[in-house]
């Protein structure tokens, strides 16, 4: 079976391991520090704030840039659930506006209709789904024009460029996730980056318990922390980042320029502004036949996923809320129609040739 992801870890992250276990200072510590030190010099931003995961940091990301209870959210409704759920967290309601269908991300014109009518939203978080980047020079036209605070959800997109900046620095905070199926992992682990000093402060105390100094405890805070065994692994794994992008491009490419014929399916587009990192390599199935595509790939050894099969807003946990199908019925298009394969860096010219001739030979 070629599968859908397959993590990358060795004897470096061993090796690492052993070491910290060997100092015995294996919860928060100097591992931590340098781990945030190098996501804040490779992205290019002021500030990073370590978290234990990726829903923990997008929390952490969104009190620290002001979300209060009682705001409006607005976000895309194709993502995984811990997008919407962590604005549940703030105590705020999740406003969600269609996607657009060529990239599957929050769509700009659906995004500023949203905001015409309806003068609550305070916030608007980005997804950069798949690894791909949102548009944003039409975000930050409409943040200037609007003026809500901009946030980031990065867990699918470490190292995604738009027009050569990384995504995460364009909002007044992003978070990244490094789960064990993302572009780079620490097992769990997450990263709140910001530019403002302000809100690398309020991040760094909602993380630990809001502890202002050794005994005071100022606000209400979480124990949202990374250890020093998952920032060593992610200091390992951050070497390897910009190689393992590049593989994930590079099949992309390939798999685009095999496939893009094929009247069946509808390949991922590539935009010139952006450099997608392929978390997933995302491909519409027509024609209703997206089980039917799924089951043959299972057997003919060729992992698949379903990334989302259903918007978050139709998910049971969010019946209370009231949200209506057809809300958004591009994202509910793609909820139908999208599979993702294999693109991992692990894969070999055979895997991809396999993958390429297996889905050429599909009788719709
Ligand atoms: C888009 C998105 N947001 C948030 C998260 C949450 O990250 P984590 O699983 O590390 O909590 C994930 C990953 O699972 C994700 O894919």
């Amino acid at each position: 079976m070629i599968p859908l992801v397959s993590p990358i870890l060795g004897s470096q992250e061993k090796e690492i391991i052993s070491q910290i276990i060997d100092s015995g200072m294996i919860a928060s510590g100097a591992y931590v520090t340098q781990f945030e030190n190098e996501c804040a010099g490779l992205w290019k931003s002021k500030y990073a704030v370590a978290t234990s995961n990726g829903t923990t940091a997008l929390h952490a990301a969104m009190l620290a840039a002001g979300v209060k209870p009682g705001d409006e959210v607005l976000t895309t409704p194709l993502s995984f659930i811990a997008t919407a759920n962590s604005i549940l967290y703030c105590g705020a309601r999740p406003v969600f506006a269609d996607i657009d269908p060529e990239n599957f991300n929050l769509s700009p014109e659906k995004t500023e209709a949203a905001l015409k009518k309806n003068k609550r939203i305070r916030a608007v978080l980005l997804v950069h789904l798949y690894g791909t980047p949102c548009d944003m020079d039409a975000f930050m036209y409409l943040k200037n024009k609007y003026g809500f605070i901009l946030l980031e959800d990065c867990a699918q997109a470490h190292g995604a460029l738009y027009k050569g900046k990384a995504v995460g620095t364009f909002g007044r905070a992003g978070a990244f996730s490094f789960y064990a199926t993302k572009n780079m992992t620490t097992g769990e682990g997450g990263m709140v980056l910001c530019g403002n000093p302000s809100v690398e402060k309020q991040a760094r105390c909602i993380i630990n318990h809001g502890r202002k100094d050794h005994s005071t405890f100022g606000m209400l805070g979480y124990n949202y922390r990374m250890t020093n065994l998952a920032a060593g692994i992610g200091l390992v794994q951050l070497k390897h980042l910009n190689d393992w992008n590049t593989a994930r491009r590079n099949n992309a490419k390939f798999l685009n320029c095999n496939l893009q014929d094929l009247s069946f399916l509808e390949t991922p587009a590539i935009k010139q502004s952006t450099s997608p990192v392929f978390h997933q390599y995302t491909l519409r199935v027509r024609h209703g036949k997206r089980a039917a595509f799924a089951g043959y790939l299972a057997k003919n050894g060729i992992g698949s996923g379903i990334h989302y099969p259903s918007v978050m807003y139709l998910q049971p946990s969010y019946r209370v809320l009231g949200y209506k199908k057809g809300l958004c019925p591009e994202a509910e298009r793609a909820a139908r129609e999208v599979i993702s394969i294999p693109v991992h860096p692990a894969l070999s010219t055979e895997n991809l040739e396999l993958i390429v001739r297996v889905i050429r030979k599909f009788k719709k």
